[in-house]
Order: structure tokens, then C-alpha cells, then sequence
């Protein structure tokens, strides 16, 4: 990966690709926020050229709220439960994260389906992170369903978001062993560990692909 240390990401909030302009993400998570603040690191570190503009969070309590407190970035929370419709909160995630000036949006443990509505907004601008090796194992507990399944390597995904859930075009992937005792807690945490280093690649990544048209 070392093209993407050299190949900066830089997007204006115009969306015309301009050097030296740092990414502008809107982040979206619903639980813990692990791969959030996993991003919000790597761009500390200088691994990133970007800035986390605002974090969307759908549940009261999330964890990931209180990181983003903790890291000084704006969280919004939308509540899905006071959205009569998937159309209307993804509408409220458009207005929001255009408040915000983003120009890419980074699904990190979004736990809802998203509309047309939010993908129309960010054309091929949206990416999610998935715990299997897509195409295998898509939707709810990848992780159960890869131990179901016997198989020996898991592992994760990062990938453009398109209306089918999970299908879109693949940007990394990370293999990890399945091991004989493994359970769900454990696989799980080895498949974090990879996330945690791939999501950050992606996004420069997906970013210098833009940059070339
Ligand atoms: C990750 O395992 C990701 O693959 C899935 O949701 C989980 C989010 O974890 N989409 P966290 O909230 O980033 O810790």
C-alpha cells in the first residue's frame, strides 16, 4: 500500500480534486464507534490527509458519541426511531452532512439500510465496512454465519455503498485465520484489528481513485 502514502488524498468540498486539500468525512456509526475513532487516529497520525467533519449517530447512548466528545469532533445525533420513514432520516443525514461542508461519507458500523436518498447525494462518495470477505457472508452477524459456514479464513471489507446492502464495488480486504476455538467474541476482535487498519487505506484509496477520474 505504500502508493497511498505518497498519493495524498485531497478532494475539495466542491468535489473538485485539488492538492493538498484535506478529505472532509462525515462519519456514521451506531454502536461503539471502534472503526470512528480508529479513522479519527490515523488522520493524528498524519496516515490520512483528512478532517472528520461531523459524526452522525443513530442511537442515544452510543458509545460512539462519547468519542467524539472525547476526540473534539461535532456529533449529530438522528434518531431513527423519530423518522417516519427510511427516506426522511436519510434526508436528515443529506441536510447534515451538508451543514457540515462533507464530501465523503464513511459508514462505520451503521446498523440501517440507506436509500437512494443518501446515495444519489455522494455519488460513489460512500463507503461502509463489512466483517467478512464479501461476497460471502452479507447482512446481520457475518461473523456467526462465517463460523456456521466452517470456513477456515475470515475477514473484512471495505466497499463503495450501493442500494444492495453489501454488494457494492470492493475497495480492501483483510484475511484473518479462523482458529479451532475461535467464538464469535474472539473472531471478531481479530477481524477489528484488521478493520482498524484497512478503513483509513480505504479512504485514501477510494480518494486517489477519484483524483484520476
Ligand atoms: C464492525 O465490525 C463493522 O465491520 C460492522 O460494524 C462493526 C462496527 O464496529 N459494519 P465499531 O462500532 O466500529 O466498533
Amino acid at each position: 500500500m505504500s502508493q497511498l502514502s505518497s498519493e495524498t488524498s485531497l478532494i475539495s468540498p466542491s468535489h473538485t480534486p485539488t492538492k493538498d486539500v484535506p478529505l472532509r468525512l462525515g462519519v456514521m456509526a451506531s454502536g461503539s464507534g471502534s472503526n470512528f475513532e480508529a479513522i479519527a487516529q490515523a488522520i493524528e497520525r498524519g496516515e490520512l490527509n483528512a478532517c472528520i467533519q461531523v459524526l452522525i449517530y443513530n442511537n442515544p447512548g452510543a458509545k460512539a458519541a462519547a468519542r467524539a466528545d472525547r476526540l473534539g469532533i461535532p456529533a449529530v445525533l438522528l434518531n431513527h426511531r423519530e423518522f417516519a420513514s427510511r427516506d426522511a432520516l436519510d434526508a436528515a443525514i443529506v441536510q447534515t452532512f451538508q451543514n457540515y461542508a462533507v464530501d465523503w461519507v464513511v459508514m462505520a458500523g451503521w446498523m440501517r439500510l440507506v436509500t437512494p436518498v443518501l446515495i444519489d447525494a455522494f455519488p460513489h462518495r460512500i463507503l461502509n465496512i463489512h466483517p467478512s470477505l464479501l461476497p460471502a457472508f452479507k447482512g446481520v452477524h457475518a461473523v456467526e454465519q462465517a463460523l456456521a459456514a466452517g470456513v477456515k479464513i475470515a475477514g473484512c471489507t471495505v466497499h463503495y455503498v450501493v442500494p444492495e446492502m453489501d454488494s457494492g464495488e470492493i475497495i480492501i480486504q483483510a484475511a484473518v485465520p479462523v482458529l479451532p476455538d475461535d467464538t464469535a467474541e474472539t473472531l471478531q476482535a481479530r477481524i477489528q484489528v484488521q478493520e482498524h487498519l484497512i478503513y483509513p487505506r480505504a479512504i485514501a484509496l477510494a480518494a486517489a481513485q477519484a483524483l484520476q477520474g
